[in-house]
């Protein structure tokens, strides 16, 4: 199997595999399609030429069945790829629950990733092998897209709104991560290496690794710092209690309805007005500018983790939250 694959990058992820299967299915039909009907315009042209300079084609009739025939095949064809590629489309784009989370901040030009254990890397991330990694993905400055061929997985990392993605290693090595959208002068320079270790070793290198806070300490010590809690604390009042908000359905004072995803707490801390929830006013003034993307990035793994983390969970006002 090996030999005829190398034409693909090393297989590294629990995907790899299935992601080459549908490729080389892709390329197969091509290439077979291309060979046939280019061989049959030759062979036609050779067999049915003009062999007088006075001969007129001959009278044909058309064939339902032919037609048919040539129809229905190709739809049967397209149909099963299509079914073939949504069902490793939705297994690339859901990670399962329980995947470690990563957070890669994408800048011209280098790649910052933070462990879920607080360590920080400059274009490297140490991942263990066998465990399911999510990535949340943003970008400093402009687009980026985050590319490790041998995972077979890329996608692209936007200002002003996270991305995903997840896979899984399933063996060690170091393996080469690209920036794969044009970025400006120094892109091609944006690389960096995803090093799978053995479990054992992950954990040696993370004790190796100085580190002194967690993302969500980082984030708690900002919310304080920033005095986040004079308003969305327990009495506060003056904003939405914030226990529990992450992926909550929030009811905006403009009657819509959103999820309170990573993008949408972004938003809110950068531009308080744009959702405003329900029952509220714009008392609260933009943070833009004083945190940047790595801090808001601990901001939300706070608020992420905040029905675990403040003991008491004050219940929300139920006219504000439709859970
Ligand atoms: Cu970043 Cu190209």
């Amino acid at each position: 199997m090996p030999s005829i694959l190398q034409f693909f990058p090393e297989q590294a992820s629990s995907f790899a595999h299935d992601v080459d299967a549908l490729t080389l299915w892709l390329i197969g039909m091509g290439a077979f399609f291309t060979v046939l009907i280019a061989g049959l315009v030759i062979v036609f042209a050779i067999k049915y030429r003009r062999r007088s300079p006075d001969q007129v084609g001959e009278n044909f009739h058309e064939s339902p069945l032919l037609e048919i025939t040539w129809t229905l095949i190709p739809l049967v064809i397209v149909l099963f790829t299509f079914v073939w590629g949504a069902k490793v489309f939705f297994r690339l784009y859901r990670p399962p629950a329980g995947a470690i989370e990563y957070h890669v901040t994408g800048k011209q030009w280098m790649w910052k990733t933070q462990h879920p254990t607080g360590q920080r890397e400059i274009n490297e991330l140490h991942l263990p092998v066998g465990r399911a990694v999510k990535l949340t993905m943003t970008s400093e400055d402009v687009i980026h897209s985050f590319f490790v061929p041998a995972f077979r997985v890329k996608a692209d990392v936007v200002p002003g709104r996270y991305t995903s993605m997840w896979f899984q290693p399933t063996k060690p090595g170091r393996y080469h991560l690209f920036c794969t959208e044009y970025c400006g002068a120094q892109h091609s320079r944006m690389i960096g290496w995803v090093t799978v270790l053995p479990t054992d070793d992950y954990q040696t290198w993370l004790a190796s690794v100085p580190v002194q806070q967690t993302p969500i300490e980082q984030g708690a010590a900002l919310y304080a710092r920033l005095g986040c809690a004079e308003c969305h604390g327990e009495g506060g009042g003056r904003g939405p209690d914030l226990n529990g908000v992450f992926e909550r359905d929030v009811r905006l004072a403009s009657g819509e309805r959103v999820g309170a995803d990573e993008t949408y707490l972004r938003e809110s801390i950068l531009d308080p007005g744009a959702k405003l929830v329900a029952g509220f006013g714009r008392t609260m003034p933009s943070f833009r500018g004083q945190v940047d993307e790595e801090q808001m990035h601990t901001l939300i793994r706070y608020l992420k983790s905040l029905p675990e983390t403040r003991a008491a969970a004050a219940p929300v006002a139920p006219e504000n939250v439709v859970r």
